[in-house]
This record gives C-alpha cells, sequence and structure tokens, in this order.
C-alpha cells in the first residue's frame, strides 16, 4: 500500500487530534508513516534522488537568463548557460512530470551566486553555469533565480512531498591563476557583497598557495588547488564562518538535504566540526562526493562515511553498475560482491548514495546500445541497499560522453518511456515496503548472468530477478527465499519481462524460466508490531542535539530511548510515534553508543551502533610537531584524553599525518575537530607495522579556542 500523500499543513492538526484521541483512550487513526513523509529530514531512505544540473532542466524565466557571449539559447555550447532555472524547475515539479516518476527528493545544482566570466580554455567559452565557480555563498546565482524564487522551489517542492538538496561546494571558490590576476575574476570571494579576498591579493591566508594537486595522495588532493580551483584554507576562523553562517544561511530557507562536493579534497577535521555545526542547528541528510574509479576500493573513503557525520555518493556500488550492465567488465558475481563487501565497509551502507551515472561520467545510456542494460541498472539501483539518486535524463535515455556532452539540456519529458516507467513502478515501494528502504541484502541465486537477491527487514521481504543476458532465457531451480507461501505477481507489471512465482513452504519457489533481459520484483509486507530500529539520523551529536530514530513497532505511546545503557525518557523525548521517535542527546561520557528502544510495554528493539556522542560544540585545530624523525615504514600518529582525539588510542590514534604539503617532513600535521574551549591533553605516536612509540615526557597541553580555529605546534619529545 502506499501511504496517503500527507499535505504539511494538516500535519500537526493530525498529530493534535492523534493525541486528543489517545488521551479520551480511543484509538489513533492511521496515519501515513512519518518516517516517510517529506518531513523527514533526517532520513532519505525511503526516497529516490532525482539529480537536476538547474541549467540544463527548463528555463521557466528567460528574464534571468544571461546574456551576450555567456549564453547559448539553443545549448549548442554546452560550456555556456542555456537558461535553466528554479521557476523551470517548480513548473517541472507542480506539473506533475517528478512525482509521477515517484521522484520524492531533488538535488539541485549549487545555488550561490558564481563567477560571470567567461573563460576561454583551450578555446572553447566556459561559464559557471555548473554553479562549481562562486563568488559569494551568501547570495543566490542569479541565473537561477532570486531569494525569492529559491523559497517559492522550496514550498512548491514541500507541497508535492519533494526535499530539496542542494549541492554546496566549500572547498573552493572560482578558477584563478596564481601569476595573471586578470584571468576570470581571480578566485575573488564575497561575503554577502563584501569582498574577502582573491587568490592573487590575500594579505591574511583566506587561500591556499600551494600550486595545483597532481592527485598522488590524500594530502596533496586537500591542501593543493583541484585543478586552478582558487582552493580555501579553513584552518582560517574567518573562512570557517563564513561557512558556518553560509550554511546556516541556506538552511534557514528550508533546505532538506546537502550534498557536498569533493569531500575528498577539504580537511577532514574541518568537515566534520562543519556537520557537528549543521547537526546541531537544523539536522539535514548529507552526503559528500568521494570520487572513485572502477575498481577502487579505498579505506580512507569508508573511514569518512563512518566517521564524518556524513555520507557519501557510492561511488563503488556506481562504478561496479557500470562495468556489469553498461560495459561488461564485470558479473553478476562480481555485483554480489561489491554488494557484501560494502555491507562491511560502510557502518551504515543504507545511508550512502547509489546511482548509475552523474555529470561527471559519461552517461549510462550508450548511442546504439539496448536500452534494456540501462532499465536493468536503474531497477537494480532503485531495489537496492543505499539512497538511489536519478540523473536528470537518463530517464530519457539521453546519450553524451563526457562533460560536457552528459549535461545536454533534457531532452525530452516523456512519460511514457520505459525507464521512466519502472522508476514510476518501483520507486514508490521505498516508502511502501521497508524491506527496500531499510532491509539487508542476501544472494539467493546467482550466475554470471543472473542474481536473485532478497531484502528483508523483519518480515518484510523483497525479491529480485535480473537476467541480464539479452539473447538467453535462464531456468532458475532451487530457489529459496523468505517469501512465505503463496503467489507472487512482479511489481514491474511485466515491464522488463518479469514473470510471477509460486512459493511453498519454507519458502521454496517453484522452478521457473527467467526471461532474456528479464527483471521481476517479488514483495511481500506485513506490520511490525515488535520495536525495530532501522535508522537513526544524523549519527553524530552533541548532548542536547536532537536526533530522528526511523522505524517500525514503537507503539503509541512514549517508552525509552537508550544511548548504551544510557535511558533516556520524558522531555528529553519530544516525539514517539509508531514509526518515528526524536529523541534529544543525554549528557553522557563522549563516545560511540549503540541507540535502543524500549516500547512502553518493555519490549525492547536492538540496537542500531554508532552513533558518536561528542563532547561538545565543536572547533578545527590544526596540531604540528616538529623533528618527528622516522625510519621507512613508520608514520606519526596523535592522540589525546578527548573523545575526539581516540582516547588515548594507541591501537586506532589519529592519523597518519600528513608532512609534504604545508610543513615538511620531519614536520608531521593534521587537522581536528575538538571541543570548544577544552583543555587538551595530547601526544604524538610513530607507528609501523613492527610496533609503537610513544612520545616520552609530560603530555602536550593546550587550550582549544572557544570558536574559530587554532594551530599548535610542538616539538617531538624523544
Ligand atoms: C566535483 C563535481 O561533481 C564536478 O562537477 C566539479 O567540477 C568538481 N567537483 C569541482 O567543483
Ligand atoms: C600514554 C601517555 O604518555 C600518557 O600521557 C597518557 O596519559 C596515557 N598514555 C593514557 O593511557
Ligand atoms: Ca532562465
Ligand atoms: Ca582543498
Amino acid at each position: 500500500m502506499i501511504p496517503l500523500a500527507r499535505k504539511p499543513w494538516c500535519w500537526p492538526l493530525a498529530r493534535w487530534s492523534s493525541a486528543l484521541l489517545m488521551a479520551a483512550g480511543l484509538a489513533a487513526p492511521a496515519l501515513a508513516a512519518p518516517d516517510t513523509d517529506v518531513s523527514n529530514k533526517q532520513g532519505f531512505n525511503t526516497d529516490v534522488i532525482y539529480q537536476i544540473v538547474t541549467d540544463r532542466f527548463s528555463d521557466g524565466n528567460a528574464a534571468n537568463n544571461p546574456g551576450g557571449s555567456a549564453f547559448s539559447s539553443d545549448c549548442s555550447q554546452r560550456k555556456l548557460y542555456c537558461g535553466g532555472d528554479w521557476k523551470g524547475i517548480q513548473n517541472k515539479i507542480e506539473d506533475g512530470y517528478l512525482t509521477g516518476m515517484g521522484v520524492t527528493a531533488i538535488w539541485i545544482s549549487q545555488p550561490v551566486e558564481n563567477i560571470t566570466a567567461v573563460i576561454n580554455y583551450s578555446g572553447v567559452n566556459s561559464t559557471a553555469y555548473h554553479g562549481y565557480w562562486a563568488r559569494d555563498f551568501k547570495k543566490t546565482n542569479p541565473a537561477f533565480g532570486n531569494f525569492t524564487d529559491f523559497s517559492n522551489l522550496i514550498a512548491a517542492a514541500h507541497l508535492k512531498n519533494i526535499k530539496v538538496i542542494i549541492d554546496f561546494a566549500p572547498n573552493h571558490s572560482s578558477p584563478a591563476s596564481a601569476t595573471d590576476t586578470t584571468f576570470a575574476e581571480n578566485g575573488r570571494l564575497y561575503d554577502n557583497g563584501t569582498l574577502l579576498a582573491s587568490y592573487g591579493s590575500d594579505p591574511n591566508g583566506y587561500f591556499h598557495h600551494n600550486g595545483g594537486t597532481s592527485f598522488s595522495n590524500l594530502e596533496d588532493g586537500i591542501y593543493r588547488n583541484l585543478f586552478d580551483l582558487a582552493d580555501l584554507n579553513h584552518n582560517k576562523a574567518t573562512v570557517d564562518a563564513y561557512f558556518k553562517n553560509a550554511i546556516k544561511a541556506w538552511l534557514d530557507l528550508g533546505i532538506d538535504g546537502i550534498r557536498f562536493d569533493a569531500v575528498k579534497h577539504m580537511p577532514f577535521g574541518w568537515q566534520k566540526s562543519l556537520m557537528s555545526y549543521v547537526h546541531g542547528y537544523k539536522p539535514v541528510f548529507s552526503f559528500g562526493e568521494w570520487f572513485l574509479s572502477a575498481n577502487e576500493v579505498d579505506p580512507a573513503n569508508h573511514y569518512f562515511a563512518n566517521a564524518s557525520g556524513m555520507s557519501l555518493l557510492d561511488f563503488q556500488f556506481a562504478q561496479k553498475v557500470r562495468q556489469v550492465f553498461k560495459e561488461g567488465s564485470a558479473d553478476m558475481v562480481g555485483l554480489n560482491q561489491m554488494i557484501s563487501d560494502t555491507a562491511s565497509q560502510y557502518a551504515q551502507v543504507n545511508d550512502q548514495v547509489t546511482f548509475i551515472d552523474n555529470h561527471d561520467m559519461p552517461r549510462f545510456q550508450v548511442a546504439g546500445a539496448s536500452g534494456r542494460k540501462l532499465e536493468q541498472a536503474l531497477a537494480f539501483t532503485l531495489t537496492s541497499r543505499g539512497v538511489p539518486a536519478i540523473y536528470y535524463g537518463t530517464e530519457q535515455y539521453m546519450t553524451g560522453t563526457g562533460d560536457p556532452d552528459n549535461r545536454a539540456k533534457i531532452s525530452a519529458f516523456s512519460t511514457t518511456t520505459t525507464a521512466y516507467k519502472v522508476i514510476k513502478a518501483l520507486a514508490p515501494l521505498r516508502k511502501s515496503n521497508p524491506a527496500i528502504a531499510y532491509g539487508s541484502t542476501t544472494q539467493r541465486w546467482i550466475n554470471s548472468n543472473v542474481y536473485i537477491y532478497e531484502r528483508k527487514f523483519g518480515s518484510n521481504v523483497a525479491v529480485v530477478a535480473i537476467n541480464r543476458d539479452l539473447v538467453n532465457t535462464a531456468s532458475i531451480g532451487g530457489l529459496v527465499t523468505s517469501l512465505p507461501a503463496g503467489s507472487y505477481t512482479d511489481k514491474l507489471t511485466g515491464l522488463l519481462g518479469g514473470n510471477s512465482i509460486t512459493v511453498g513452504s519454507g519458502g521454496s519457489v517453484s522452478n521457473f524460466t527467467l526471461a532474456a533481459g528479464g527483471v521481476a520484483v517479488w514483495q511481500y509486507t506485513t506490520a511490525i508490531t515488535t520495536p525495530t530500529v532501522a535508522h537513526v539520523g544524523p549519527m553524530l551529536g552533541k548532548s542536547g542535539n536532537t536526533i530522528t530514530i526511523d522505524g517500525r513497532g514503537f507503539g503509541a505511546t512514549k517508552g525509552t530511548v537508550y544511548f548504551g545503557a544510557n535511558p533516556v525518557t520524558g522531555t528529553a523525548i519530544t516525539q514517539w510515534e509508531d514509526t518515528q521517535i526524536k529523541v534529544q542527546v543525554p549528557s553522557i561520557t563522549p563516545g560511540s553508543y549503540g541507540v535502543s528502544v524500549k516500547t512502553a510495554a518493555s519490549v525492547a528493539s536492538g540496537s542500531y551502533n554508532g552513533f558518536q556522542v561528542l563532547t561538545g560544540p565543536q572547533v578545527t585545530v590544526r596540531f604540528v610537531v616538529n623533528n618527528a624523525t622516522t625510519v621507512p615504514g613508520e608514520s606519526v600518529y596523535l592522540t589525546g584524553d578527548k573523545f575526539e582525539l581516540t582516547n588515548w588510542s594507541a591501537a586506532t590514534p589519529l592519523g597518519p599525518l600528513f608532512n609534504q604539503v604545508v610543513y615538511s617532513y620531519p614536520s608531521w600535521y593534521t587537522d581536528v575537530n575538538v571541543p570548544a574551549g577544552s583543555v587538551i591533553n595530547f601526544k604524538f605516536i610513530k607507528k609501523s607495522a613492527g610496533g609503537t612509540t610513544w612520545e616520552g615526557g609530560s603530555n602536550h597541553v593546550f587550550t582549544a579556542p572557544a570558536s574559530g580555529t587554532a594551530t599548535v605546534t610542538v616539538n617531538w619529545q624523544p
């Protein structure tokens, strides 16, 4: 059953009246589950995101189109502006194009003011149509609209139960040259109209001046320019405050989520302090872009997703799906391996954002190739773990082999393509079947071309069968699932050649033939009456922050939330419904905790692990140690007496520290989020495969600033 759409205005009334009914001892009326509601800004597992390059979607207001050489009215010059804007997106929301597809969230281009210069790169005129060349993060890009247009878009989206995610790129301003200040706009950065600095005139060091990155290692990519983009120095208090105030302004406009650009290229500690700020103010689902190439598996990427307070775009997922369905360079066994690997690599694998293509890779559809490959990849993504994001125009089979051809103006708004219908059929299942939104994944039948997998949450089940062989059918024998005995029709209603199945006792499925190129989705839903935590968001906070617990079977009456063994009751629980609880983080020893729920009837849920209780508000401090000489294979790490500094862990201290760009060996450094105003005891450790060498002497002691940023420099104590 698809939950009834709930208008935002009737929500408080509905809750109030249900509370009244309950007080009167009457049963509360059935409501759409709040975990699936547009008001849920912390949990996106039931959503389908649609990624829009704002300039390339729909022109709703010709009056804001840039003039002159910056504009290509027919969009034949794809590095120029093409006229798309927020009014255009609003129109496509209001005419039902997005809701008709089952889209419940949009991710739009960075909305902030960008440079207007037209840059000639190797003879090609290029503009900031993509939104990644910011000039003032506190103003709007006038080609997309003004603040009223933005607010109108948010309101229109929310009315149609669509969440709005903005792209946000605090790594850099815009292209700049270290030697030619007349190039473009020299990276000039403004604070609501007031110039902060340009790349060529930067007395306060708001930018890094370390040249362009060779992408040789993490440090090089963080502290040098990404291509020619003027790289910002987040260790400066002004820059830090600027971005916290800027994101506050966009949060105040009602955004529901943030996609952070280039997170691999900014200091981890600064980003964690930013997330602590966001989640302490108006917590929203956030995910970063950490690009991974095909077959690239990076433990630093997993660490970021597991510890930073934001999720990541799931490039491991995307690259493997492309290999399996688009390129044929990996098979279903590899696909299943990726699913099982990522399930352990990502602590919250359901929160990573899955996709099959985007604006930085060739579009999935290859000219002349069967559309079935794309349809299968979409069906797989929409029924897999993670929050699916569909790139605009994929539903129209748009082609284009790279930037900017993968960002052409949308070719059509047809609602009758098979891809559109596949999305329309599967997207609502994320709301109606918690197995798809929240469930685990189990491989049930596999060979190189066939993958049958099961999603399961409580007794809710979805089973998906895909035969990627477009020529030969597959005979499926011996399939066992968790589906109860009965007959199941394909939820895709045969759109991709799927069949019905008959399930006997013990979940065994009668032998059947899966069509060539076939995809079938069978499912079973049932009420969950025992408390089951499906999702906690955000996964990081300090005492007093509010977090959202989504799940099933919490009951109508307020019970207890546990952080580890620490109970929270009473007014610190600000909302308690059968599928959603809002609770304030208690004042407990900082650390990592499992979150669990006990109903009013004293039935306890399992634990949702990994919630980080921070010590307090966070600031970023750069720790530098000089004269730390090491032998080959040995690196320097940092530890100290705060949870943020790993509580004196010798096994898993912070690091390895960097030693090449901002400071050079034998100096080592790292930017760390630490509790504001706290007195910090710390030491450095040398570690190698062979062992651990602590610094000698007394602890170093440093008082973190109450706000802003700081640097503390010490000598290694032998
Ligand atoms: C990644 C974005 O997705 C890409 O399109 C952009 O050019 C770079 N980051 C720089 O902002
Ligand atoms: C070793 C450090 O040297 C010391 O200062 C610290 O108190 C302990 N580790 C904590 O275990
Ligand atoms: Ca326009
Ligand atoms: Ca950077």
